[in-house]
């Protein structure tokens, strides 16, 4: 282990290096023009393992964008890993918020932090990992465990056929336990590990009114605006108490027991530091719970985008013949989120008024997930990240979502330990997206000492 320790710090400069390759790489999984940019960091992931002396590497059609894998399984006894991560990254626009790095595709290191689209989220994270498992065949010619990697390309989209693929290749992808390193810690000096993520349903409405575009004063007042109906169904979708007003909205829910209540209160953030620390003269949620137990622990509306009619400069008098929105809802246990998709197809139309109508899609789902946290890889996870960290992690709750954990969990029976290196001020998803490189180096020794740790978990 100690010479592989060496080995990393050896090559600092040359992580640098290729983390900036993929970087530079526009795989940004939403935009359907940039599609060859996606499978192009594929395939530097894939270039990359082989380089490492993965075996049996190949970027993999799902459906959606190509997923990764390699495999090393010369480690008989030892658990078998499933490394995973994702090379796509969110849209960087709006472009001209970016402020402190002009161009989110053209990366740099300054003041601590390593800055560009995807740095935190996810392909320096995901690097860690690919650069701790090269280490130790580059140095030993083995790895402590058996190790497959699988490093998906359209996470930040939902995955659909990512999904698919890992239903459908259960003997390929089987593991003992699944590796990731995709969530930020508690605070800026406390390493975690999450144990639990909330699932999500995001629905897309669109609400048509006339058949054409309008004058609003030769014939405003005699019809239902298509954009104020809008206003009226958001409206109408959450009560003055925070709540969700779908019935069954809420008939799944697992309600958090006091023993949880107590858990999360002994690491909660005080209201009026996280007041200042967004900038809001006030908090707000379902009435009843403190802010944490509401990110962690209670299921969520959020409206992501509106769009439809004038909203350029100057005014015009226009009454649009049509308009949408986006929005989305986090889940909690054992809430399913196909159940909530068709609850809401249902439910949410009944909440137009007369005179539009609305189409209410689907667009993707997760399921929440919790890792038991007596599993040994848990363990194992936080023994790793405390000898890098020279702190113990703590075991967290997360808001966020990382669907693919609930398929793993379902098709191949294994947890997910999310070793994550990122700090929730990253920016992750928004401009000037950064990532503490102090945590990528001791990322990359975590990494080294992980596999390590996995390897003597011993199973019923
Ligand atoms: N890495 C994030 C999830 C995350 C962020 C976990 C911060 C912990 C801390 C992931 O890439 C993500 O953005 N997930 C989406 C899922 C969605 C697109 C289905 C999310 O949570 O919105
Ligand atoms: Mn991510
Ligand atoms: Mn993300």
């Amino acid at each position: 282990m100690r010479n592989v320790l060496e080995f990393v710090a050896g090559n600092q400069d040359r992580y640098l290096a290729q983390l900036f390759e993929i970087l530079r790489i526009q795989s940004v999984s939403a935009d359907p023009s940039r599609a060859g940019e996606v499978r192009r960091a594929g395939q530097w992931v894939a270039d990359f393992l082989a380089g490492a002396g993965f075996e049996h590497v190949a970027v993999m059609e799902t459906g959606g964008h190509p997923a990764v894998y390699g495999e090393w399984l010369h480690a008989p006894g030892t658990p078998t890993i499933l490394v995973y991560g994702h090379y796509d990254v969110q849209p960087e626009d709006p472009i001209d918020k970016w402020v402190i790095l002009k161009t989110p595709f053209e990366p740099e290191v300054k003041d601590g932090q390593i800055w560009g689209r995807g740095t935190s989220d996810d392909k320096a994270q995901c690097l860690t990992h690919l650069f701790a498992l090269e280490a130790w065949l580059k140095v030993h010619g083995r790895l402590p465990c058996n190790v497959k990697v699988f490093i998906e390309g359209e996470e930040e989209g939902g995955s659909g056929g990512t999904h698919d693929f890992v239903r459908a290749h259960k003997d390929l992808l089987a593991c003992d336990a699944v590796a990731l390193s995709d969530t930020s810690w508690f605070s800026p000096e406390q390493p975690t590990i999450v144990y639990s993520l909330r699932g999500i349903s995001y629905f897309q409405v669109d609400v048509k009114g006339p058949n054409r575009d309008l004058h609003s004063g030769v014939y405003g007042g005699m019809l239902r605006n298509p954009l104020n109906a809008i206003g009226l169904i958001i409206a109408g979708l959450q009560d003055a108490h925070g709540r969700v007003t779908i019935p069954g909205f809420y008939d799944d829910v697992v309600e958090l027991t006091d023993d949880e209540k107590a858990e999360f209160r002994k690491v909660s953030v005080p209201d009026a530091e996280r007041m200042k620390d967004l900038g809001v003269d006030a908090l707000w949620g379902e009435e009843g719970y403190t802010s944490l137990e509401r990110n962690w622990g209670r299921p969520s509306f959020d409206v992501h985008g509106i769009w439809g009619g004038f909203s350029g400069e100057g005014s015009k008098t226009v009454i649009a013949s049509e308009g949408g929105f986006k929005f989305s809802c986090r889940l909690v246990a054992a809430q399913d989120p196909d159940k909530i998709g068709a609850l809401l197809q249902k439910e949410l139309p009944k909440l137009a008024p007369p005179g539009v109508t609305v189409k209410v899609t689907y667009l993707h789902g997760g399921t929440p997930v919790m890792v038991p946290t007596d599993s040994a890889f848990l363990r194992a996870g936080q023994d790793a990240m405390e000898a890098a960290f020279g702190r113990r992690p703590v075991l967290v709750r997360e808001g966020a979502s990382i669907p693919i954990t609930a398929v793993f969990l379902e098709a191949l029976d294994a947890p997910s330990i999310m070793v994550g290196y990122g700090l929730d001020s990253d920016n992750i998803h928004g401009p000037d997206e950064h990532f503490p490189i102090r945590n990528f180096w001791k990322g990359i020794d975590a990494g080294v000492h992980l596999y390590e740790a996995f390897s003597r978990v011993r199973q019923a």
